[in-house]
């Protein structure tokens, strides 16, 4: 990749990108759907090395989805095959650029061997801080909820600013909102990915197939990004009408 120009605006802390396209960019080349998941892995890198490059400090993304369980066996085996040897592959380079990988989702399914190459990155990884790359793997976010309520009433629903408290208990725990979630492949739709933390989320919907996304494309997002104005509700930022009402 080139070397790139920084985006000097406003920064978002947390990046969440909906990695979607890798089949249909196969099959418009006469290939197989894994070969455009292989193809992905190529984009990711790329996008990984220059949101880090640019100072994003969180970046999620969504690799398979719970529901993704229901694909065709040889797909959902070819996926975890890649998965592996990604992990295995990668992983010096992210050590080496001070990412910190974190895997979120229900691993209990997956192969023995991917769940403890995740495992070993995960720890490997731990004491870097420049980025946490955060990928989401048997993940859904109606899965994180409801993981999260149910450890959160065992614990006796602790905690006076309940939605704060309760977001300690989803598996992005620690983490920022994001500020930015882009989907690329053309649909614009959520798919289950991180509901709660992408409340209030700019979102970002591009044509481009994932195998086929650049650098510049990843800049204009940011770009794009940093000419919101991001309101949260209220009609100028730093504003809360709440005192002012009680006190009247
Ligand atoms: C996204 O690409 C990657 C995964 C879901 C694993 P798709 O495989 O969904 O690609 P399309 O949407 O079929 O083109
Ligand atoms: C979302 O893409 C999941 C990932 C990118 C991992 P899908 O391709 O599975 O989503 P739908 O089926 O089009 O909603
Ligand atoms: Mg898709």
């Amino acid at each position: 990749m080139p070397v790139t120009h920084k985006v000097p605006q406003a920064l978002p802390a947390h990046v969440a990108i909906i990695m979607d396209g890798n089949g249909r960019w196969a099959e418009a080349r006469g290939q197989q759907r894994a070969d455009g998941h292989r193809a992905g892995l190529e984009a990711t890198r790329l996008a990984v090395r220059f949101l880090a490059e640019q100072g994003v400090r969180t970046l999620t993304l969504f690799a398979f989805s719970s529901e993704n369980w229901g694909r065709p066996r040889e797909e959902v085996e070819a996926l975890f095959e890649l998965f592996v040897s990604a992990i295995e592959a990668e992983l010096p380079e992210l050590v080496e650029r001070g990412i910190a990988l974190r895997f979120i989702g229900d691993r209990a399914s997956f192969p023995p061997d991917l769940q403890t190459r995740m495992s070993e990155a995960e720890q490997a990884s731990a004491d870097n801080d420049r980025m946490c790359l955060v990928v989401a793997l048997g993940y859904g976010g109606r899965w994180d909820i409801v993981q999260a309520a149910r450890r959160w009433v065992a614990d006796g629903a602790p905690g006076a600013d309940a939605e704060s408290d309760f977001a300690d208990y989803l598996s992005t725990a620690g983490l920022p909102d994001v500020d930015l979630l882009i989907r690329t492949g053309g649909e614009r739709r959520i798919s289950n990915f991180l509901l709660w933390q992408a409340a209030y989320a700019e979102l970002l919907f591009i044509d481009t197939f994932w195998p086929d996304v650049t650098a510049d494309e990843l800049r204009q997002g940011l770009t794009w990004y940093a000419s919101r104005q991001r309101r949260f509700g209220r009609v100028r930022p730093a504003e809360d009408a709440r005192e002012a009402v009680r006190d009247a």
